[in-house]
C-alpha cells in the first residue's frame, strides 16, 4: 500500500534500463549475503539487471551472448520454452539427456560440447522433474565447462535458470551455483517463490568473478531495452525490494507434493519423489504419453505430456491446486490407469 500511495514525482517514470538503482543495490546486497560463505565476493548493482520475469531475463542473456548458429546445451527433461528463446536469438539447442533419475550426466555434457557451444542452460530445482542439483553435481558441471573452455579457447557460459530456487523440501536449500564456475549467470524471478507470476518481475545476476562481467552487464541492459521491455515494471520492483528474504508458504507445496506422490504410488504409478519446485513427473503407464494424457483429460485431469519436455513416456502434474481438488482427482487417476492397461493389452494382442 505504501508503494501504491507514493506520489513522489517520477515514481512511474522511465528509469535506467537495468532497473531502479536502490532496488538493484538491495538485490546485490542480498546476493552478497547469501553467497558470501562460498564465493567471498561482493555483488554490486552493475551485476544485477531487473527483468520482465525469468523469461525476459533469459531472452536478454541469450540476445547478449549468442552469435548466429551458436549452440546452447539443455538437459532433458527441460522447460520447452528454452528452444524458442534460443531460436529467438538465432542460436541452436543441443539436447543432452539426463540419467534415468533425471540427474545431469557429466560425461554426456562433455560429449555434447563442441566448438560452437556457447552456453549450458540448467534449471534446478527443475521443472518438470523436481530434481535439485547437489553441490557436487554443480562442481562437476563447472569442471567440465572449465576444461571445455580451455580446449575450445572459448568462454562457455553457464546459465542457471532458478525461478524455483527457494522451493526446496525437507528443510534443505538449493546450493548456489556461483562458486562452482566463474562464468555463471543466474536468471531468476519472483513468479514462483512469491506467487506473483502476473507481475512479471525477475532479474539477471552476473557472477562478480566473471572476467567479462562489466561488458555482459552492459549487453544485458541494452537487450532489456531493445527487446522491447525497456525496463522491468516500476511498482513491483519497489514492492519486492522489501521482500527479498521472503517466500510463499513452502509447506503447502511440500504437503501437496507428498500427498499426491504417495497417493499415485499407492494406485500403481511409478514416480520419483520431487526434491523441490512444484511439479510431479510420473512415468506414463503406457509408452505413449500423448495417449495417456488424453485419458487423464477424459477424467478432467490436465497433465502435460513428457514429450513436451523432451522426455517421452512421462507426464507432468502441477501442484498449484488446492488439496481438496487434488483429493477429488485421485479416482480419476485410477480410472485412467485402468483404461490405459486395457488399451495397451488390446494393442499388443
Ligand atoms: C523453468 C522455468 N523457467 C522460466 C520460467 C519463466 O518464469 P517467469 O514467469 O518468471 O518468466 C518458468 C515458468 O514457468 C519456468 O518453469
Amino acid at each position: 500500500m505504501d508503494v501504491a500511495r507514493d506520489d513522489k514525482p517520477g515514481v512511474h517514470g522511465y528509469m535506467p534500463n537495468a532497473g531502479i538503482l536502490e532496488v538493484r543495490d538491495e538485490v546485490a546486497k542480498y546476493l552478497t549475503e547469501i553467497n558470501w560463505d562460498e564465493l567471498n565476493s561482493f555483488f554490486y548493482n552493475n551485476h544485477v539487471i531487473m527483468t520482465v520475469g525469468a523469461a525476459g531475463g533469459l531472452n536478454c542473456v541469450l540476445k547478449s551472448i549468442l552469435d548466429p548458429s551458436d549452440e546452447v546445451l539443455v538437459i532433458a527433461p527441460y522447460f520447452m520454452e528454452y528452444s524458442y528463446y534460443v531460436d529467438n536469438h538465432s542460436g541452436v539447442v543441443r539436447v543432452v539427456e539426463a540419467d534415468e533419475d533425471f540427474r545431469p550426466r557429466a560425461e554426456s555434457i562433455n560429449v555434447a560440447i563442441n566448438k560452437k557451444t556457447k552456453a549450458l542452460l540448467i534449471n534446478s530445482p527443475n521443472n518438470p522433474t523436481g530434481v535439485v542439483y547437489s553441490k557436487e553435481e554443480l562442481n562437476t558441471i563447472g569442471d567440465v565447462l572449465s576444461q571445455a573452455s580451455l580446449k575450445y579457447k572459448r568462454d562457455i557460459v553457464l546459465i542457471s535458470d532458478e525461478p524455483y530456487k527457494k522451493i526446496v523440501f525437507k528443510g534443505k536449500k538449493a546450493p548456489s551455483v556461483f562458486a562452482s564456475y566463474p562464468n555463471t549467470i543466474v536468471v531468476t524471478s519472483f513468479s514462483k517463490d512469491l506467487s506473483i507470476p502476473g507481475e512479471r518481475l525477475g532479474y539477471v545476476a552476473i557472477n562478480p568473478k566473471m572476467v567479462e562481467a562489466e561488458d555482459l552487464s552492459t549487453a544485458v541492459t541494452l537487450s532489456n531495452r531493445i527487446l522491447g521491455s525497456v525496463n522491468a515494471p516500476a511498482l513491483i520492483q519497489r514492492v519486492v525490494q522489501r521482500l527479498l528474504h521472503d517466500q510463499a508458504d513452502l509447506n503447502i507445496y511440500e504437503e501437496r507434493s507428498i500427498f499426491l506422490a504417495d497417493a499415485l504410488i499407492k494406485r500403481g504409478y511409478e514416480l520419483k519423489e520431487p526434491e523441490g519446485s512444484f511439479y510431479l513427473f510420473p512415468k506414463s503407464p503406457i509408452p505413449d504419453d500423448l495417449v495417456f494424457t488424453s485419458l487423464l483429460r477424459e477424467e478432467n485431469i490436465l497433465a502435460v505430456p513428457g514429450e513436451g519436455f523432451g522426455r517421452k513416456g512421462y507426464f507432468r502434474l502441477s501442484l498449484c491446486l488446492d488439496k481438496k481438488m487434488i483429493e477429488k482427482s485421485l479416482d480419476g487417476f485410477s480410472r485412467a490407469l485402468e483404461k490405459s492397461r486395457h488399451l495397451f493389452s488390446e494393442e499388443t494382442q
